[in-house]
């Protein structure tokens, strides 16, 4: 009889999404979706429960967030890269980072990163990556079975460098593991083959990087193009995003 050995096992898929406007053309459903806005949303995301925020809830408009400062949480976000008028917090990790954000509840909506989030929802898992938490991904989606999906953000439906370069770093690192038969997914590999040397200065003549350029941004973008400087996975539970510790070993 014929036996299945460890070659014709199925590997899972990793497919890459492009852009929001991409999305109805990937099947979401029983998928784990990795939601990737390096500048900035999931980066500060990361950064803020790293370092002592307790959770982080994203939601889609200003309305919605201003709801819930009568329940306690620091009111959070940007729109157009600026920090909204009457906020606690802007979109810079720094925010996210300080004292004044340790042991408290932050919602959150951004331009394009908490949209994302919210156009994940028919995901069976939703998970929140970052160049700060790139090993942690990998190490998370390492120990899963489902096929994974890496939702880039972009910037208002449009392609960008910076999350398709996350999402050509955590295809490199599964490579040997999963299948790429879509070519954003080979696309985003390459581009990151040729940028591991230095993230940041890559990214120099990007969009986002020269809006942010213009909006006193240009600290962020070099901590935002960190590796590894967190070993946490956000997670998003129910509405609520929180980290998961890594796995050991
Ligand atoms: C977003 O969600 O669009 C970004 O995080 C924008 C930014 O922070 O500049």
């Amino acid at each position: 009889m014929y036996k299945l050995n460890k070659k014709d096992k199925k590997m899972r898929n990793l497919e890459v999404c492009l852009s929001p406007a991409l999305v109805d053309l990937h099947e979401l459903e029983g998928k784990i979706v990795v939601v990737i806005d390096i500048l900035r949303a999931t980066s500060c995301i990361t950064a803020g429960l790293a370092t002592g925020v307790e959770k982080i809830v994203p939601v889609a408009t200003i309305e919605e967030t201003l709801s819930y400062r009568q329940k306690g949480f620091l009111v959070a976000g940007e729109r157009n890269g600026k920090k909204i008028e009457g906020f606690d917090l802007g979109n810079s990790p720094f925010n996210y980072m300080a004292r004044e954000c340790q042991g408290k509840s932050v919602v959150i909506t951004t331009t394009n990163g908490t949209q994302a989030i919210k156009k994940s929802l028919p995901a069976k898992e939703i998970i929140i990556g970052s160049f700060l938490n790139l090993s942690a991904i990998v190490k998370y989606l390492q120990h899963k079975q489902e096929d994974i999906v890496l939702f880039c953000a972009g910037w208002k439906n449009r392609f960008n460098m910076e999350d398709t370069l996350f999402a050509g770093a955590v295809a490199e690192q599964l490579a040997q593991e999963v299948e790429m038969n879509c070519d954003a997914s080979l696309a985003a590999r390459q581009l990151f083959l040729q940028a591991r040397e230095d993230i940041a200065g890559f990214l120099q003549n990007s969009s986002h990087v020269k809006r942010l350029g213009r909006l006193n941004g240009a600290e962020d973008v070099q901590f935002c193009s960190k590796i590894d400087k967190f070993d946490i996975v956000p997670i998003l539970q129910g509405n609520e995003i929180l980290p998961h510790l890594p796995y050991k070993g």
